[in-house]
């Protein structure tokens, strides 16, 4: 659904008539693709004619773009919200709104109108065509609040994007998901899935390769999935392909990749490919059977071990990351330990840790807990402990090699220089740092191995490009 013009038109007329520059600020927590709505949110409010700020102090218009995959994440934004409450007393015209995957859930709108009234404008995820319709209501009926579920589709393909980064972009490939892990709440908060066009995925990477973008990063919940539901199905290593086949200096990545759909084709594919990075996010969640059954997730140890030694042969600087929960309410110590195994053998290059938070509404909340709190953060210091001797390890491969690696910080006063290679490595390097760097791909000599990152010497200094 585009935006309603006509509701567009009359906001507009409503903020020039405001006594200085109406200003907004969006506020994005949780995932990539979280944060890929935020740039749309702050499109929309663009367009409509907002400067955006990162100051809440001098913002018209307070947008929380919330996560709800753990309790803390809720707790963050709530705890930011209800911060606001003075600010809103000095301010009344100031409209204050949550939308993502918060917003969908009905004990967080009771919540909203019963502690914090001073939340005008609820949308649900995935609902920005709806901003101009909300803001202008509010106005129009001062004093009024606004809440509307979210779209079950495509955000129309033609929303502005104020993006953050001038050479990394993220490009939604699909929306949802069909899984029902059982500790999860994205399914009931984002919806069934939805496949983009391929034709409107390669119209917006070729845009922005062609805008100099060097770091193009596909997303979805499970972008394994993709295409199942289109007119014409294509398949996700086959969407790759047609984009692989766009010339330019740039890389592809994607995220997220369920191992029950994850093939030997998509690992050819990446291997074959000219622009695809030689790196795959393959979230694992527990090392033990008995738990990855509980959790629905629907495939064994062995069957993701088959990947990963089907990709080590064929490459062995390939490099993997995965997540893991700690703490699922049936894991046993026994069941950790087979997770500690598992990280023994793959020697992932990364890893995002999570203790099992309970989300309301899922299958998992209803279980119970067989281990104490204070066993589960053991167990969570043990893991971290072990990734990080694991991590250090296996870097080292890459030490006395030439890198190609994409900066994307300077930190001038540490005269410090962050960027990453084609396998998603962290490289570091100090000799030659400088800001003129940012944003480009240079050939990096890899000295020395950390836990957390790589670190390297530059070929070509700036001097010389
Ligand atoms: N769709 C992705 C997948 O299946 O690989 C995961 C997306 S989820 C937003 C990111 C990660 O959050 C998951 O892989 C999982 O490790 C973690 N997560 C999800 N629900 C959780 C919960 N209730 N408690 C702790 N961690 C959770
Ligand atoms: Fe959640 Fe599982 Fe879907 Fe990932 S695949 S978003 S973990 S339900
Ligand atoms: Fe959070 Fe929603 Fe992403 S729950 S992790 S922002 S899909």
């Amino acid at each position: 659904m585009p935006l309603n013009p006509n509701a567009a038109e009359k906001l507009r007329a409503v903020l020039t008539a405001f006594d200085h520059p109406p200003k907004a600020l969006v506020r994005s927590f949780g995932c990539q693709l979280n944060f890929c709505d935020g740039e749309k949110y702050k499109g929309v409010l663009a367009s409509l004619g907002y400067t955006l700020t990162d100051s809440p102090d001098d913002a018209d218009v307070i947008l929380f773009n919330t996560c709800a995959v753990r309790a803390h994440a809720q707790s963050r934004v709530t705890g930011q919200i209800g911060s606001l409450k003075s600010l809103y007393e000095r301010n009344p015209n100031l409209i204050i709104g949550i939308c993502g995957c918060m917003a969908e859930e009905e004990e967080v709108r009771e919540l909203m109108r019963k502690s914090y009234p001073f939340v005008r404008m609820i949308l649900g995820a995935g609902a920005m065509e709806m901003l101009p319709d909300a803001l202008l209501r509010i106005y129009q009926e001062n004093g009024k609040r606004f809440e509307t579920g979210g779209l079950d589709g495509i955000p129309d393909e033609s929303l502005p994007t104020v993006r953050d980064s001038k050479f990394a972009a993220s490009v939604p490939v699909m929306y949802g998901c069909n899984n029902f892990c059982t500790y999860c709440i994205v399914p009931y908060v984002r919806g069934r899935e939805r496949s983009r066009s391929p034709e409107a995925i390669e119209a917006e990477v070729r845009s922005l390769v062609a805008q100099g973008c060097k770091e193009i990063l596909l997303l979805g919940q499970n972008v394994n999935s993709y295409g199942k539901d289109l007119a014409e199905p294509l398949d996700f290593p086959s969407l790759l392909e047609k984009l692989d086949a766009i010339d330019g200096e740039y890389w592809i990545r994607f995220m997220s990749s369920h191992p029950k759909d994850a093939t030997p084709r998509l690992i050819d594919v990446m291997l074959g490919s000219r622009h695809i990075e030689h790196h795959l996010h393959l979230p694992v969640q527990s090392g033990s059977n008995r738990v990855l059954q509980e959790m629905n997730r629907r495939y064994t140890i062995e069957k993701y071990r088959t990947l990963i030694d089907y990709t080590r042969e064929k490459s062995a600087d390939f490099s993997f990351s995965s997540d893991l929960i700690v703490g699922f309410p049936t894991e046993t110590q026994a069941d950790f330990e087979q997770t500690l195994a598992l990280i023994d053998a793959v020697k992932y290059d990364n890893l995002y840790t999570f203790i099992y938070s309970p989300r309301p509404g899922t299958k998992a909340a209803e279980m119970e807990q067989v281990s104490s709190a204070e066993e589960i953060s053991a167990r969570m210091q043990v893991l971290l402990a072990r990734q990080r001797e694991i991590s250090e390890a296996h870097n080292a491969r890459f030490v006395g090699k030439t890198c190609t690696v994409l900066i994307e910080k300077y930190d001038a006063d540490a005269k410090k220089m962050t960027g990453k290679t084609r396998e998603a490595m962290n490289v570091e390097i100090t000799d030659n740092a400088a800001a003129e760097y940012i944003g480009r791909m240079v050939r990096v000599k890899i000295t020395a191995a950390k836990n957390w990152a790589l670190v390297g010497e530059i070929e070509v200094p700036a001097a010389h490009l």
